[in-house]
């Protein structure tokens, strides 16, 4: 590996910095301790890179004043989300329909249970973010899975598949927008057709944004609350964790646009409305409010090391296919001329010593694929596909 013993492994000044493996290795989180010290590991959705200036400095100055009691509203995060969001996708929030909430998947499993009773069906799109199925199941709820499609193109909504779902009356739509594993941007077409969908059916969308920010060069990202007709029977959950990287933090917020929604959030525990980190909460704002430079240098760095990743595929595996990303730092990997199920997933672990996370757990659409993070820094990347390559 070129440099791992001074703190940033990355030497690029027009990109953000990615801390070294010796850095790295010192992380006392999921990503870093899962595994043993000689596996890389490209799993989980945590990001390799030092935090945003602007985060760190207000993380320290909590530190200092030793702001460690509950969040509270107060704290102008609803403004600086609606803020955010102006200046981003043109998308205007009312601060008042700002709800913070622990994290996504408690909002989500939160929502689900104000939606739904036990047996009623949920719609998701596989292969998907796993803990989904968990989220449904959590209150009792039935999976209605509508795979997306797959063309030349890369992956897509089923939309006539979707439409046979909403007939069948389930009580949700759970969308992962943009989508993980997969990548993908909806486009406006498709969402205004799922628009169309659940006003004629009645069924509400919970859309998962949690990526929205992560949109790479190329790409545009629409919120599902700006389509026309969304905000009667929509629910954006979103939360500036992946995209400067906060997740131990502990802060997301459910967003409406409508009575209709907002009579929905308020239904949710009030115990669990107060849950969200102090610090999950002073970071989403200094993420929000002061963290957009960062941002942008942040997908310019992705993009960097998605067209990084490409090369590297072609030249060291070619036999791996994939749809690079829109969005996300993810790369949902074919790998089929390598095994089935979980074959490619065991094969890079135990022969190549890199984990990456096994294609089945996203759904049965995943038999033979993998997930791939790459939000590390160019040497770890290429580290990584070396030993894949050689694993093979
Ligand atoms: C689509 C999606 N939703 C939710 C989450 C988890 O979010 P949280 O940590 O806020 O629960 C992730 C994490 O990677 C994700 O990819």
């Amino acid at each position: 590996m070129a440099r791992v013993d001074d703190g940033t492994a990355s030497s690029q000044t027009d990109e953000v910095p990615a801390h070294a493996l010796s850095v790295l290795r010192q992380r006392r989180s999921s990503k870093w301790l899962t595994h043993p010290p000689d596996v890389l590991p490209l799993t989980v959705a945590e990001m390799d890179f030092a935090l945003a200036p602007p985060i760190a400095l207000a993380l320290e100055r909590a530190v200092e004043r030793a702001d460690t009691g509950y969040a509270t509203p107060a704290s102008g995060l609803p403004q600086a989300l609606s803020r955010f969001a102006q200046r981003r996708w043109s998308w205007a929030i009312e601060p008042a329909a700002v709800t913070a909430v622990p994290d996504v998947a408690g909002g989500v499993v939160e929502l689900l249970r104000v939606l739904t009773r036990p047996g009623d069906g949920v719609i998701v799109n596989t292969p998907v973010y796993r803990p989904f199925f968990d989220w449904v199941g959590a209150v009792g709820a039935e999976l209605l899975d509508v795979p997306l499609a797959l063309d030349e193109s890369g992956w897509h909504l089923d939309l006539p598949a979707l439409e046979r779902a909403f007939g069948t009356g389930p009580a949700a739509y759970l969308l992962c927008s943009p989508h993980n594993p997969v990548g993908r941007i909806h486009r406006i077409e498709e969402l205004e057709q799922v628009v169309a969908l659940s006003t004629r059916y009645g069924v509400p969308v919970i859309s998962d944004e949690i990526h929205a920010p992560l949109v790479l060069p190329g790409a545009t990202f629409v919120p599902m609350l700006t389509v026309p007709g969304a905000p009667a029977q929509t629910i954006t959950v979103i939360s500036a964790s992946k995209a400067w990287n906060l997740a131990g933090l502990k802060c997301a917020m459910a967003v409406t646009g409508s009575p209709a929604m907002a009579a929905v959030v308020e239904r949710i525990a009030p115990s669990v409305r107060w849950h969200a980190g102090q610090f999950g909460v002073l970071a989403a704002i200094a993420a929000f409010s002061e963290g957009e430079p960062w941002l942008d240098l942040l997908l310019v760095t992705l993009g960097n090391r998605r067209a990084r990743l490409g090369a590297l595929l072609a030249d060291r595996l070619p036999a791996i296919r994939w749809h690079p990303p829109e969005a996300t730092y993810l790369a949902w990997l074919d790998c089929r001329t390598v095994g089935s199920g979980s074959d490619p997933y065991n094969r890079f672990l135990e022969r190549g010593r890199v984990a990456l996370e096994a294609g089945p757990i996203f759904g049965s659409a995943g038999s033979g694929y993998v997930r791939l993070n790459f939000a590390t820094s160019a040497e770890v990347l290429e580290e990584a596909i070396d030993r894949m390559a050689r694993s093979l």
